[in-house]
């Protein structure tokens, strides 16, 4: 007899701990692992004494999952899921739902969902933010896809996300790939929140000669103001775990940072789609660059770092490192958004820019106070041009000003790299300013490749060409 009200496919960490939040709010659970040992363990282990129940075959537990069916895959991204959904489809109907709560590429989740709505199934694709313990206990998910999906799933994603003053960190996105967008954009975010905090640690460590405990203290302290946020206080914990020796683990983790590759997605869709994101871009390629160990190594022992400058007292050092992650933390989140809003003209969206800064405010891994921020200024100018524009950001980025351009000076002088701190700032100043010199980039390209280019004497869209080489000017050739 059908009785199960959602089912689960995939039994890794995040199947798990998401069937066992979902039993906890009184959903009945049905889950199936391909390995059907880990079906068995799981039962016995971790979901004993609740009410999911385990299959070793996709058809039993599809047979037992009440109308209209709705299965959630947590299996790796990549041609695992089309495989899936090859031996799931079949066994469903029309008006199904299936949906993909891994970390897929938007673009196969809108070929997906278009796919599966041929067939009159109703396909989503969520992004569900928070890790173990968020899947747990209440993660950030995003879902997007077929609109008709969501008043299937509504009740049961808004019961088990995080919730923030009483606000589930859960809401329909968009149609299409729009809800693993909005997650990719997370986890850009995230990789940019990460590597600022580093480049803050290294500034502690090897340039002002902080012990670990020292930058500990230091993080915590953040941790109780504008910084509040998951990442710095996952960092203080971090900083306080010692290893058996007694001496501090993190000395002892080899720098060398792995990724899975939403970084450099969204990376590549800022490029694609022309939004400056240089800070995510950064941090991207500075995880690629800490994977060269071997090569660093070998250049550390022949390349030098030329005359070097330090002197200042230790305590303005720590406010000047504070702010200038501060402030280039918001270019940070104005540059993710400034992704969405473009995301969103380009693809046909009706993104709530507001409203996911709300589902971010909780569960996911850059839940943070300054989301808090970020959501009142959209509610204050709902369509802002950046939130750099905004008045709240404007002021804060007015006061952090000055010790973050000394803070980046420091770095420089000290031959300490922080290139997310650096490009945050070369980010910040390009946009303050109503002229730059892609003038004369545009007169090289009219002069090597008559491109032709506009005048600032004349109106905008008409192009003009010069032989610069022979300094004759061409008319318009609008
Ligand atoms: C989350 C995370 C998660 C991501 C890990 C690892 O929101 O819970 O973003 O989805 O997989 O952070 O990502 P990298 O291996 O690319 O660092």
């Amino acid at each position: 007899m059908p009785d199960a009200d959602i089912g689960v496919v995939g039994l890794a960490v995040m199947g798990q701990s998401l069937a066992l939040n979902m039993n906890d709010h009184g959903f009945r659970v049905a889950v199936f692992n391909r390995t059907t040992a880990k079906v068995d363990a799981f039962l016995a282990g971790p979901a004993a004494g609740t009410r999911i129940v385990g299959h070793h075959a996709l058809p039993h537990l599809v047979a037992t999952l009440a109308r209209p069916r709705r299965i959630l895959m947590m299996v790796r991204a990549g041609s695992a899921v089309d495989d899936l959904i090859g031996e799931i489809t079949p066994l469903l109907d029309a008006g199904d739902c299936l949906i993909d709560g891994g970390n897929s590429h938007f673009r196969d989740t809108e070929r997906r969902t278009r796919a599966l709505a041929a067939r009159g199934i109703h396909y989503v694709g969520a992004g569900i933010s928070g890790g173990e313990d968020g899947a747990r206990h209440g993660p950030s998910i995003m879902p997007g896809g077929d609109p008709l999906a969501w008043p299937l799933i509504r009740e049961l994603f808004q019961g088990i996300a995080a919730r923030v003053d009483g606000v589930p960190c859960c809401d329909w996105i968009g149609e299409g790939g729009a809800g693993h967008y909005v997650k990719m954009v997370h986890n850009g975010i995230e990789y940019g929140d990460m590597q600022l905090i580093a480049e803050a640690y290294l500034l502690l460590r090897a340039g002002l000669g902080l012990t670990v405990d020292e930058v500990q203290a230091v993080f915590a302290d953040w941790d109780k103001g504008v910084l509040s946020s998951y990442l710095i206080e996952i960092t203080a914990q971090i900083l306080a775990v010692r290893d058996d020796d007694g001496a501090p683990l993190i000395d002892k983790v080899l720098d060398r940072a792995d990724q899975k590759g939403t970084g450099s997605w969204t990376a590549i869709e800022a490029l694609e789609l022309g939004v400056p994101a240089p800070l995510i871009g950064e941090a991207v390629f500075a995880r690629s660059l800490s994977a060269m160990k071997d090569e660093r190594i070998r250049a550390s022992t022949c390349l030098p770092a030329g005359p070097l400058t330090f002197g200042i007292e230790p305590q303005r050092f720590i406010e000047r490192i504070h702010d200038a992650l501060y402030a280039a933390k918001i270019c940070s989140y104005a540059q993710g958004f400034l992704l969405l809003r473009e995301a969103a003209n380009n693809y046909g969206w009706q993104l709530d820019l507001g409203g996911i800064a709300l589902m971010w405010r909780g569960g996911c891994i850059i839940r943070s106070r300054f989301l808090d921020d970020i959501k009142a200024a959209y509610d204050e100018t709902p369509e802002p041009e950046s939130l750099l524009q905004q008045e709240f950001f404007r002021d804060e980025l007015a006061r952090t000003l000055p010790r973050w351009r000394k803070t980046v000076a420091m770095a420089v002088g000290l031959g300490l790299p922080v290139p997310a701190l650096t490009s945050a700032l070369a980010f910040y100043d390009g946009y303050r300013r109503a002229d730059l010199s892609a003038n004369l980039i545009q007169a090289q390209r009219d002069h090597f490749g008559a491109h032709t280019y506009e005048r600032t004497d004349r109106p905008r869209g008409e192009a003009f060409h010069t032989d610069w080489g022979r300094g004759r000017q061409g008319g318009d050739l609008g």
